[in-house]
């Protein structure tokens, strides 16, 4: 038996008794189910977030200009600027589960110790110079680089050089807040090293593909704090290449991806956020596909467009978009296109949510 509103046939009494029942609810803080089943339990994913595009000309801009009017340090911590979806009014979310934004450090500046249960990794499109120390490991930041900062690390950033840098930050921060899962400690008020290596100790421990250091724990998050460009790239090129000579590797025609992962499981490099570098050769154009979760772009090198759910967007290096859950899209690109992706993806998959929509070119 379906349990619905009744109709009209009910009487006056009725009606009225009816009234009374769900003004008699709303004092006892209960609500009824057959009066929100569809908005609770809709056929597909509904989305609040809005899918969309944010241009990285619009952001280095505004950031810029917030490096000389709002300075960096204790209390506020970052100078970080989130993409603010307009679909969840009220937060700073790109969507119900991310957080992005640019984040710009000026010459010579100091970004303080602090350390939280939110996930972070930096994703690094242009400059370098300076140097994340996470629990007192200092790891290089230049093109193209993963960094890492997995939940309950310490870290702070320190600008070596003379000139601004300025990269993208993803966090679980909605996740975190939804699950009232967060805690937050500052820490040292002085850098806890000025170290400016090359290689973090990290990087020297477990950035050595295929080979498990064995004395060394390993982690629910990734141990390696740095996945360098020279690795990402040589893995995509090698890709299309074998592609181009007849064998597999890539995901479908022309779209070569590679999946930053904990080298010690083989799982996502952070527990609650997947990463991914994606790159399409000139003139490809993937299938349409619909993801439930929920996922952040941004254009690493070239340029192309995307069909988001019906709506087409021309994107230039820098630019990130917005897919939130079960929205559609496609990518294409005439003269080659590198893209970074994060998402929700491990959450999905561990909870047994993930699911997958693709439709094939006709
Ligand atoms: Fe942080």
């Amino acid at each position: 038996m379906t349990v619905s509103e009744p109709s009209e046939t009910v009487t006056s009494s009725e009606r009225a008794a009816l009234d009374q029942l769900y003004t008699d609810f709303a004092a006892a803080n209960l609500a009824p189910l057959w009066t929100q089943r569809e908005g609770l339990m809709p056929n597909v994913p509904q989305p609040d977030a809005y899918p969309g595009v944010w241009r990285w000309s619009v952001l280095y801009e505004l950031a810029a200009r917030s490096g000389e009017l709002v300075p960096v340090g204790r209390g506020g911590e970052r100078r970080a600027i989130a993409l603010a979806n307009p679909g969840l009014p009220g937060t700073a979310y790109a969507t119900p589960t991310l957080w992005a934004a640019i984040q710009y450090l000026g010459p010579g500046e100091e970004a303080p110790s602090h350390r939280h249960s939110q996930s972070a990794f930096r994703f690094v499109i242009e400059g370098e110079g300076v140097w994340t120390n996470v629990d007192g490991d200092p790891v290089a930041m230049r093109r193209g680089d993963l960094l890492l900062t997995p939940g309950m690390r310490w870290h702070e950033h320190h600008n070596t050089t003379d000139k601004p840098m300025a990269w993208i930050d993803g966090l679980d921060i909605p996740f975190v807040r939804q699950l009232d899962a967060g805690f937050f400690e500052f820490g040292s008020e002085t850098l806890s090293t000025r170290d400016t290596p090359s290689r973090a100790r990290n990087e020297r421990l477990w950035g050595h593909a295929g080979l498990l250091p064995v004395g060394a724990p390993t982690t629910k998050a990734s141990p390696l704090m740095a996945y360098r460009w020279e690795s990402t790239d040589a893995a995509l090129t090698a890709q299309l290449e074998l592609e181009d000579e007849g064998f597999p590797g890539v995901v479908e025609p022309g779209h070569a991806v590679v999946r930053y992962t904990n080298p010690a499981t083989g799982g996502d490099a952070l527990t609650t956020i997947r990463t991914e570098m994606h790159r399409l050769a000139a003139g490809c154009r993937t299938a349409s596909i619909r993801v439930a979760g929920s996922a952040v772009w941004q254009v690493f090198a070239g340029g192309g467009e995307i069909e988001l759910e019906g709506e087409l967007h021309t994107l230039k290096t820098g630019d990130l978009f917005v897919v939130p859950s079960w929205a559609e899209l496609s990518i294409a690109t005439e003269t080659g296109l590198d893209a970074f992706r994060f998402s929700d993806d491990p959450v999905f998959e561990h909870l047994g949510l993930d699911r997958v929509n693709r439709k094939e070119e006709a």
